[in-house]
């Protein structure tokens, strides 16, 4: 049985991203992590990213150091990092959804995050709203 673990994070993006620079970035993380055995979820608005990465624990713990040093995105707040049984995105080298006011309001859940006051969040309150954005979203796929 492997170590599987899975680590959430959310964090503000430096700047807007091009649809043209967002494929690229997305197939230059998907190639890397299919390598890697990570799978994954991530989402962004234009501001902000949310990002569940889950895989061997050592590679997980090591690609998110290598993440949190990314100069792309600032303000990174880890939300949660637990041991998994199994991958919630076995099949996704790293889905991707790009959010806005026309596609979100189905997702429960969503607008807590992206919509908070920034200088009030607190990240061991939101563990709860963390698997319950998840979950959202994965039933939405
Ligand atoms: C929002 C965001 C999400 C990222 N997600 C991943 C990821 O899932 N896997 C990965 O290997 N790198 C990811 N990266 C890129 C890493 O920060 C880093 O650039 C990369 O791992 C370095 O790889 P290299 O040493 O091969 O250039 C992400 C970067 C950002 C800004």
């Amino acid at each position: 049985m492997p170590d599987l673990i899975h680590i959430v994070y959310m964090s503000f993006s430096s700047k807007a991203l091009s649809e043209a620079e967002l494929n690229g970035f997305l197939s230059s993380i998907r190639r890397k992590n299919q390598d890697q055995d990570i799978t994954g979820l991530l989402l962004y608005n234009d501001e902000a990213f949310i990002q569940v990465i889950e895989g061997r624990k050592g590679i997980i713990d090591h690609v998110f150091k290598l993440i949190s040093q990314d100069a792309r995105h600032s303000n990174i707040v880890k939300l949660l990092e637990e041991p998994i049984d199994k991958r919630a995105f076995p099949d996704w080298s790293m889905g991707f959804r790009k959010l806005d006011h026309t596609n979100n309001t189905k997702i429960v859940g969503y607008s807590d995050f992206m919509h908070q006051d920034k200088s009030r969040f607190k990240a061991t309150e939101c563990a709860e709203s963390v698997r319950h954005l998840l979950n959202s979203f994965k039933r939405h796929t």
